[in-house]
């Protein structure tokens, strides 16, 4: 039995009708008689044969960007979003925490260990990303899922949607909110890994302009916005692991890896920004 899909049973919805699912050992199952089996490692596959996979993380992506988070840039990262999240959730009983493309649940597993009496569900298209994320701990149900696709959760029922260097669906945060829930997104800025992408000409990032974030999310309420950046010396090991966990992961050729991993340690600037949305109390009502 997943204690973790147990504990957020109440909010998961079946991919196919949406309707309420109800986890038993080894199996999900919603009232009109879906069934999904729950893997072994403890994660529920909630994929559909619509579901077209691309861009899902492989085996070796999900390794790579383990040890990435064990750098400090990802540790202070991951400690100054679960402080949004602790002080986020104080008043509330049993915060919800969702992470979509949240691949190993590194974020949601920091805000729950310090927001203490909160759960949550992290998804991800990467079965690799689950099959880790189920590991982590008995408070972040793993589920393999598609952002593009509804959601397999409730509306209503999420206090904080946590989106980090994750493909983004707005209009899926905004339904599985709670009115006056909050969601926090991690985007690179536009110097994040400037120094790597230029000597190796890797695939430059998404451009994450804050107004362009803004301009999708009519609804909520910037309330704070803030940058976490330093510099850190990447050896040719660690230049090599960032690449590989990020979009170039899909891209790089062994002789590209060779080159990366044979390279002299490089300054690297790492460089974020994190912007924190309230859901309007008024926005289902203007619907
Ligand atoms: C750059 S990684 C970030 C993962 C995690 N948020 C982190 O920062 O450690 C992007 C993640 O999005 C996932 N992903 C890509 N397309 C997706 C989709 N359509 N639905 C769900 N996850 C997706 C990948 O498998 C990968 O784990
Ligand atoms: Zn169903």
């Amino acid at each position: 039995m997943s204690e973790a899909l147990l504990a957020v049973q109440s909010a998961l919805r079946c991919p196919h009708c949406a309707a309420s699912i109800k986890i038993d050992p080894g199996v999900a199952k919603c009232d009109a008689g879906h069934s999904f089996d729950i893997a072994r490692q403890g994660y529920v596959n909630f994929l559909t044969n619509q579901t077209f996979i691309k861009n899902a993380d492989s085996a070796a992506m999900v390794g790579a960007r383990q040890k990435m988070h064990a750098r400090p840039f990802f540790q202070h990262l991951a400690q100054q979003i679960a402080q949004v999240c602790e002080s986020l959730c104080r008043v509330i009983s049993v915060p919800v925490i969702v992470e979509p493309g949240g691949g190993t649940g590194f974020y949601a597993h920091a805000a729950t260990q310090v927001a203490s009496s909160s759960v949550a569900i992290s998804f991800d298209i990467s079965i690799h990303a689950a099959k880790v994320c189920a590991r982590q701990s008995n408070r972040i149900a793993a589920v393999v899922s598609d952002v593009w696709h509804p959601w397999p959760i409730g509306e209503n029922s999420a206090d904080i949607v946590l989106s980090v260097f994750s493909p983004r669906n707005f209009a899926e945060t905004e339904r599985v909110l709670k009115s006056g829930g909050t969601l926090i997104v991690v985007a690179p800025k536009d110097h994040h890994l400037v120094e790597l992408r230029s000597q190796f000409n890797a695939l430059s990032i998404q451009h994450d302009k804050s107004e362009t974030i803004s301009a999708l999310l009519g609804n909520f309420t910037n309330t704070e916005q803030f940058v976490h950046q330093s510099t850190e010396l990447l050896d040719g090991q660690a230049m090599y692991e960032t690449l590989l966990s990020g979009p170039n992961g899909h891209h790089l050729k062994p002789k590209d890896m060779e080159a990366i991993l044979q390279s002299k340690p490089l300054d690297v600037t790492h460089s974020v920004s994190i912007s924190i949305w309230k859901l309007n109390i008024d926005a289902r009502a203007s619907e």
